[in-house]
């Protein structure tokens, strides 16, 4: 599909993250995405090369370091606005645009990485960004797996804020399936998957920049 044609209508869906988010601060949406998409996004994973997918960091700047005990994705982050990346990233910019309107959330902009999950990977309970100190606000995950069994582990759980101890949702990495909450609102973790998971990761930002400082790119 190339990234000229048009959207699909996506109001529906894009209307029903909204309530959500207003009413619990996440959303999750099963097949929100043309299966031709997630197929595409997944063959474009396959083709990354070795080089291309890198064990992933965690922490600020600097002391951006992989750490092993944390998290063992490898990432890649998206760039093309060819085909079905190109498509992705306009359908980011289309929901960023209908929650800027409809919530006011002043998302400014947008990044986004593939993330493959090897046997045995895992992502330990973190939040995506600290109150008051980063600029993401909201994230967003689609899955990309066409099959995905209870069993093959890799599940997303989402717990509650006020309450780490209550889980409010476990999520199944199956293919078309997209999160979407709140950055500072809600740790979670990706459960040891047994198989390889491949998926999207994504971060809205505000705009910090001020007269003195403008925002390095993500
Ligand atoms: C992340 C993350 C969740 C997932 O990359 O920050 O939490 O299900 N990913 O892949
Ligand atoms: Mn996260």
């Amino acid at each position: 599909m190339s990234s000229t044609q048009s959207l699909p209508g996506f109001n529906v869906l894009f209307d029903a993250i909204a309530t959500d988010l207003r009413e619990h601060g996440y959303s999750i949406q099963n097949k929100a995405l043309p299966e031709e998409w997630i197929d595409g996004l997944l063959r474009d994973m396959h083709m990354l090369g070795a080089d291309q997918l890198k064990l992933a960091g965690v922490g600020r700047a600097q002391q951006h370091v992989a750490n092993a005990n944390i998290r063992r994705d490898a990432i890649s982050w998206i760039e093309s606005t060819e085909g079905e990346q190109g498509q992705w990233l306009a359908f980011s910019a289309q929901l960023q645009q209908h929650l800027n309107r409809s919530l006011m959330l002043g998302l400014f902009s947008f990044e986004s990485h593939f993330a493959h999950y090897a046997p045995g990977a895992f992502y330990k309970t973190h939040v995506d960004a600290f109150k008051g100190q980063a600029n993401r606000v909201l994230s967003v995950v689609l899955y990309l797996n066409p099959v995905w069994g209870f069993g093959d582990g890799g599940e997303m759980v989402l717990y509650s804020d006020t309450d780490p101890g209550t889980v409010l949702c476990t999520v199944s990495p199956h293919a078309g399936t997209l999160v979407v909450f709140l950055s500072e609102d809600f740790p979670h973790e990706v459960l040891p998957a047994l198989r390889d998971r491949y998926s999207i990761a994504g971060w809205y930002r505000v705009n910090t920049s001020n007269t003195g400082r403008v925002d390095p790119p993500a």
